[in-house]
């Protein structure tokens, strides 16, 4: 009896130090706090990739980035937000602009992509630059060409606000405001853009019907595009050279600026398709205005080269009839409550 008395008592010791030993190990949040939130997959979509480990997502976190994507603070000239070129009502890209405006009238390499179902991706930038959302977000707050500016002094400003203050030590359980705070929260909120309510969506879960128009466009796709804009996401992730004639001015090279290897020169991200009647401009420099014209490169305008992708060899030969089935069915993943979302607007 007494053995059996010392063995519980032991076991108890054993629990409550255990317990406080895990306890300590998440020093960075105390989520007792935080409104824990996990992301849906949506019907159709593999798991996402967004890692939760490292940055798990809460209400307070995802409403903290929410604040920051909007707030002018964040930009030297107090001009440039996320927001001035990550639009909503585009979808998230800059609307009707090749490249987009950063601070002091400068101009951005690349043409603003959507940001749609982030959480899946796991690249970031046209050239897949960054593999983390954490380190995205870095690179714009400090990019000369966007919001300039450096977090010494992005941290002042903001820990001048009594409302930032108390945020930030809610979620981070920290005294001060720390760099990988500020990009772990605007991580937060962009892992939350999940576009998967268009009529495509809707067609899919028995929910409505195409149109006949639509779905010969519907079959046209599977046939012409699905093998690189892979649906659901509307792209596989994966780098490209669909034989776009090379900017001499711009002279970008896509994926070799990051792999330096001559096999990736003039290959880029595969952009989802999601959305994008609500995105002008297109491709990585934003030459097209129109879905009209970039149908017309695959028809008519590739240009061979080394790395064009063998898919593309013989271009794409579709008459003026099947352009519009194939637009008509791109209309369809027009995803207007992603677009008008109060949780993903401005805050008021
Ligand atoms: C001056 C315009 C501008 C501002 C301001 C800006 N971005 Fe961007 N963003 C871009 C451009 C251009 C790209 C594409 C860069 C590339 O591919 O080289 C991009 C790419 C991204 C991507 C990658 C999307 C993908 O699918 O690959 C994310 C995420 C993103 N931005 C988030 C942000 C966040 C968060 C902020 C604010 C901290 C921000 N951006 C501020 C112009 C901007
Ligand atoms: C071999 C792979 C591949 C195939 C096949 C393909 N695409 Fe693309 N698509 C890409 C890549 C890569 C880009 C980005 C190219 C760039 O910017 O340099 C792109 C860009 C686009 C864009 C611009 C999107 C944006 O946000 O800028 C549209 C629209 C588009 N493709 C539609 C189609 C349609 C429609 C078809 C079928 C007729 C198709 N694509 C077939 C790889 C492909």
């Amino acid at each position: 009896m007494k053995k059996q008395l010392l063995s519980l008592t032991l076991l108890l010791t054993v629990a409550v130090l255990l317990t406080r030993l895990l306890g300590s190990c998440n020093k960075s949040a105390d989520l007792r706090l935080l409104t824990a939130v996990s992301l849906p997959t949506p019907e159709g979509f593999p798991a996402p990739l967004y890692n939760n480990g490292d940055n798990p997502l809460s209400k307070e976190g995802i409403e903290l980035g929410r604040r920051l994507f909007y707030d002018k603070r964040l930009s030297i000239d107090l001009a440039h937000p996320c927001s001035s070129c990550h639009e909503q009502q585009a979808s998230f890209g800059t609307f009707e602009h090749d490249r987009s405006h950063g601070v002091y009238d400068s101009h951005t390499l690349r043409n603003a992509p959507v940001l749609v179902n982030l959480a899946w991706s796991p690249y970031f930038h046209w050239d897949g630059q960054f593999e983390k959302l954490e380190l995205e977000a870095t690179a714009p707050i400090t990019g000369q060409h966007e919001m300039g500016e450096t977090f010494p002094n992005i941290i002042r400003k903001l820990e001048a606000d009594p409302y930032y203050k108390k945020a930030f030590q809610t979620v981070f359980a920290s005294a001060s405001i720390e760099p990988m705070h500020i990009v772990k929260a605007l991580s937060q909120f962009t892992a939350t853009m999940i576009s998967a309510n268009s009529r495509y969506d809707k067609v899919k879960k028995g929910q409505g019907s195409f149109t006949g128009q639509e779905q010969a466009g519907y079959q046209l796709f599977l046939q012409h595009c699905n093998s690189c804009h892979r649906e659901p996401l509307f792209t596989d992730h994966s780098f490209r050279n669909i034989g776009l004639p090379v900017d001499p001015l711009l002279t970008d090279l896509g994926r070799m600026r990051i792999t330096f290897s001559q096999e990736d020169s003039l290959k880029f991200k595969v952009p989802t398709l999601r959305n994008c009647y609500t995105s002008s401009n297109y491709m990585h420099d934003g030459r097209f205005i129109s879905i009209q014209q970039c149908i017309n490169h695959y028809r008519f305008q590739i240009q061979q080269s080394a790395t064009l992708d063998p898919l593309l060899r013989q271009g794409i030969g579709l008459s003026n009839e099947q352009t519009d089935q194939l637009m008509a069915f791109l209309k369809t993943l027009t995803d207007s409550s992603f677009i008008t979302d109060r949780s993903l607007a401005r805050p008021q």
